[in-house]
């Protein structure tokens, strides 16, 4: 689908335009056009097949655009919108802007939202409401809300009738498109909406800004269609798009030459890489299983679905090397029926088997999850199920929530009989256990060696250094500065609930234990 049909077909709304913006002009940089979403519409699954594209370029007129202006990206959510955030920052750049640590002096400023729970909307529209003071200071100051909220009918429409002095907003799936959506906000009085509810194609050839040089993410793929019923995900970002996988092997062996010590590969549900590549049977076992191959110390991979973790992959993951024996695998409740009305597709009992295979074949794996508390309906046994299972399996940590209605999705039409003031005790208890797992599993590395991949100074303490092991626990310890970026062996002295301290070891010989 070319630019101008995606226009045609996308639904064009003028009920909610500020100024009843109404015909469809698909002039040079489709001025006029607003654009809104519609949860309806991203429900879709289409059977498209979806376009690579290598040709993204700035346009010439677009050039000096940033020139002597700067710009501040404010992000929040997981790790795909941090990776969001350093593709529009490459796009900045791109255009001539400098970046600024601070909202003071930004000409431009962007943010780049999370929907996942509703506490995560009410910091952006409290963020929103310092911001508005700086606006009306700063009338030139372009101010734009993007990623995942923008892509929610409801909160467009709030910013449209209480914000109305934010200058843009744009979706996950047209990214590649904010340098048209800057030009139109500089010359238009209105505010630009721009977000399309189908997922745009994958582009692959998007400037990057990558934060910092030790560690960088890479999208293996995009969007999530298993519509688990209290997420609002597979509607914010779309059908699932694999990336070829040549160009993500390419990407990794680029990251590698540049000195990057840790990739991580990053998708909605990395475990369904590759279904949508019809012209090759390939999956996430036989991407890790290249990947393994390039000289790069640690490959990390998130967020798994426990549903498609097959046997091939574990096989691969077995073969360790620079594949880390940490795995995130989201279980969200320990009871098969509370699993079926979340249309999970999985029961405890598969759960527990496919944790049973990893253990069996990955030594010394650790496991961390995400779970969520006070589902609609949700009895006390079934809670107790969690309970239990977290104890069975023994994780080493988890982010735990307690279940946020999210508009649109099928659980928010739920009847939900568990008092607030249930979910929260269900909470504290949970996060009572995840505690004691945290601390006991930190004091297994009492007196061990363990390999760090430093990343800088500790935030308490510059005198300090800090980085991360294998299995994702925080180190710190004293060295030298010249040890930031690289991977050394520390000796661990005493153990918290979240960190390790140590002291670093020199001697070539000492065998790394954990
Ligand atoms: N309410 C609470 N937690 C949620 N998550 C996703 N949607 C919701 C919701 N509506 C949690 C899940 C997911 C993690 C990223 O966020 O545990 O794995
Ligand atoms: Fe949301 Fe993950 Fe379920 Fe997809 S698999 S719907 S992203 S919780």
């Amino acid at each position: 689908m070319n630019e101008k049909q995606r226009l045609e077909s996308a639904q064009v709304s003028t009920a909610n335009s500020p100024d009843k913006k109404s015909e469809k002009d698909y002039s040079k940089y489709f001025e006029s056009v607003y654009t809104a979403p519609s949860l309806k519409d991203a429900k879709k699954r289409g059977k498209e097949e979806v376009q690579y594209h290598n040709d993204f370029a700035i346009p010439e007129e677009f050039r000096d655009m940033g020139k002597g202006r700067k710009f501040y990206i404010r992000t929040y959510g997981c790790q795909m919108n941090e990776h969001d955030t350093e593709v529009m920052a490459g796009i900045l750049m791109a255009l001539g802007y400098e970046p600024t640590n601070g909202v003071e002096d930004a000409n431009v400023i962007l943010l780049n939202t999370c929907a996942i729970r509703e506490n995560a909307e009410n910091k952006v529209f409290g963020e929103l409401g310092h911001l508005k003071a700086l606006k009306l200071e700063k009338p030139d100051l372009l101010l734009g809300v993007c990623g995942c909220m923008s892509q929610e009918e409801s909160v467009v429409n709030r910013i449209l009738s209480k914000h109305s002095f934010v200058d843009m907003i744009f979706g996950t799936h047209n990214i590649h498109r904010l340098p048209n959506i800057l030009n139109e906000a500089y010359l238009s009085k209105e505010m630009v909406v721009e977000v399309w509810s189908k997922e745009g194609d994958v582009i692959e050839n998007l400037p990057k800004v990558r934060k910092g040089n030790i560690k960088a993410w890479v999208n293996i793929m995009y969007g999530c269609d298993k519509f688990c019923t209290y997420c609002i995900v597979p509607y914010t970002r779309g059908k699932e798009r694999s990336r070829r996988p040549e160009e993500i092997i390419q990407e990794v062996r680029h990251l590698a030459a540049q000195g990057y010590k840790e990739i991580t590969l990053l998708g909605q549900n990395v475990n369904a890489y590759g279904k949508d590549l019809t012209d090759i049977k390939y999956g996430l076992g036989d991407l890790m299983d290249e990947i393994r191959k390039i000289d790069i110390p640690r490959i990390r991979f998130t967020t798994s679905h426990p549903r498609d973790f097959d046997d091939h992959l574990i096989e691969v993951l077995a073969k360790g090397g620079n594949l880390v024996e940490h795995i995130h695998l989201p279980v969200q409740s320990g009871s098969t029926d509370v699993l079926k009305i979340m249309a999970r597709k999985y029961t405890r009992e598969q759960y527990l088997e496919l944790v049973r295979k990893i253990k069996a074949a990955i030594p010394g794996a650790t496991l961390t999850t995400d779970i969520i508390v006070g589902y609609p309906n949700e009895t006390e046994e079934q809670f107790e199920e969690t309970l239990s299972l977290y104890r069975e399996v023994g994780f080493d940590s988890a982010y735990t929530f307690i279940y946020s209605p999210r508009e649109g999705t099928p659980a928010a039409k739920m009847v939900d009989n568990v008092p607030m003031e249930v979910k929260k005790e269900r909470l504290q208890r949970l996060n009572a256990v995840v505690n004691e797992f945290a601390a006991g599993r930190m004091k297994d590395h009492q007196d061990q060696i363990v390999e760090v991949l430093v990343e800088g100074e500790s935030k308490r303490n510059p005198e300090v250094l800090a980085g991360y092991t294998r299995k994702n626990k925080l180190v710190n310890f004293k060295g030298p500065k010249s040890a930031i970026g690289q991977l050394v062996k520390v000796k661990i002295t005493s153990t918290n609930t979240w960190s390790l301290n140590g002291e670093m070891i020199v001697e070539e010989k000492a065998e790394v234990l954990i």
